[in-house]
């Protein structure tokens, strides 16, 4: 090992490489403190050049590597377990290189998504993808990941976004498609393979993003309904009601009184059995708004928003949901879609199916709802979380759905995926993962490894 670490330092530097107890802390716990591990070494390239010599270095030593972005992925991805070497992207980043014309953007692996949000503003245009965790979540995790988040509805996930990808393969050779042509058709499309590859098959080292032309007007309202079962109807409704809507997220009576509790939010109405946030975004997004909210069915109450700290204030109540549940102690959080007409029925037996798992079961659900997801977060099962996470898992098989909507499979999930994909997938997944990194020197057990 000592060999190893010399060799690494003499690649990124003595700052680029942590090996305190106390500094490596933070890099081995994810944020919701559900998944620890540990590692003699945590190395931080600065450049695609040094993320290529430190593989180089630890696949001639068999050693293997986890890649980490901003450590806010949800299913232990990005976590060593069995020691290996923690690759930080967090040194890669800097401004974007914003190409206003074609609106694209190009930007190295490290760089939070708020940053890339932010210059895309600035340069006339927007980002699509828009999720809670964008102050850490990174462009290189986010794409390893396949991240969704808030926006997917009208702009597709991550791997939607994406013109180009420079990263480097398992097997060392680094690849990169930058050029920024969004009609080019040649061949397989390497860059949708590495989105939510997980870090199993290369290092994302940037990307090439596509930005979206801003909206001139956004408006936000919370829309309450007496029960779950229309509130998801609505969720349908409101999708097709107009090409506007960016965002239909759902909450129930129990999770935003959770979050009222621990953020101390006032609400803007007494909390009915469930609501839906949503936002529209386009030339007249209040007149928009207000249409769909007098015009869907079951809308017993309405706090309408036209930007600003009233946004803002009816954002908290969707984006504190997952900091609310996690003050109770690290959930087990699943993700999960399931077809639109089964969402109810499944959500409805959630419970039953949690209680013949643990007494102390408490599920929390909301999400993106008009995609067919939910975050199903539950509390009271830490002695027993795989056991749970099977249990509701296989409810979900039995719809029809599948395990993960958007959060992927890390190793949470890894003993199910089964659930989501045949046999014949899963051996093809292999078959791709030990062609592009043949010593199994990245993420091993994550995923199809
Ligand atoms: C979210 O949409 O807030 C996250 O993806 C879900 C979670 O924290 O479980
Ligand atoms: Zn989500």
């Amino acid at each position: 090992m000592d060999a190893l670490l010399a060799a690494l330092t003499e690649i990124v530097g003595p700052t680029g490489v942590v090996t305190e107890h106390g500094d490596v802390a933070r890099y081995v716990t994810d944020w919701t403190g559900a998944f620890t591990g540990s590692t003699a070494a945590v190395v931080r390239p600065a450049s695609t050049a040094e993320v290529a010599a430190v593989l180089a270095t630890c696949r001639s030593e068999g050693v293997a590597l986890v890649p980490q972005g901003g450590n806010t992925g949800l299913v232990g991805g990005g976590i060593p377990y069995d020691g290996e070497v923690l690759l930080s992207l967090e040194r890669m980043a800097g401004p974007p290189e914003v190409d206003a014309l074609a609106g694209q953007a190009v930007v190295a692996a490290g760089t939070p998504i708020e940053t890339v949000q932010r210059a895309a503003r600035e340069a006339g245009w927007e980002y699509g993808v828009d999720l809670a965790s964008r102050g850490s979540a990174t462009v290189g995790g986010t794409v390893a990941t396949n991240a969704g988040g808030l926006r997917v509805l009208r702009y597709g996930d991550t791997r939607a976004q994406l013109v180009g990808v420079e990263a480097v393969l398992g097997d060392g050779r680094t690849v990169a498609h930058m050029r920024g042509l969004t009609r080019d058709n040649a061949g397989y499309h390497l860059p949708s393979l590495l989105a939510g590859s997980e870090g199993t098959l290369g290092v994302v080292t940037a990307a090439r993003l596509r930005l979206v032309p801003p909206q001139r007007t956004r408006a936000t309202a919370l829309l309450g309904f007496d029960s779950l079962e229309r509130a998801i109807e609505a969720a349908q409704l409101v999708r097709r009601a107009s090409g506007d809507v960016e965002a239909v997220e759902l909450m129930t009576e129990a999770g935003m009184g959770l979050v009222a509790r621990v953020k101390g939010l006032a609400a803007p109405f007494a909390l009915p059995a469930a609501c839906l946030l949503v936002e529209v975004a386009g030339r007249s997004a209040t007149d928009d708004l207000v249409e769909i909210a007098e015009g869907i069915p079951g809308v017993t109450e309405t706090a309408l928003a036209e930007g600003g700290a009233a946004r803002e204030r009816l954002w908290a109540w969707r984006e504190s949901h997952t900091e609310s549940i996690n003050t109770l102690g690290p959930p087990l959080k699943l993700d999960v879609t399931l077809p639109g007409p089964a969402l109810a029925e499944f959500i409805g037996r959630v419970p039953q199916v949690l209680a013949a798992v643990a007494t102390g079961a408490r599920p929390w659900f909301f999400g993106h709802v008009a995609d067919g997801n939910v975050h199903v977060n539950v509390s009271g099962v830490e002695s027993v979380r795989d056991r749970a996470s099977e249990a509701v898992l296989r409810e979900v098989a039995s719809y029809g759905g599948s395990i993960s909507s958007e959060h992927g499979i890390g190793r949470a999930k890894r003993r199910w995926l089964e659930l989501s994909r045949s046999a014949e997938e899963i051996e093809t997944m292999r078959v791709v993962k030990r062609a592009l990194d043949p010593d199994g020197i990245l993420n091993p057990g994550v995923l199809c490894g």
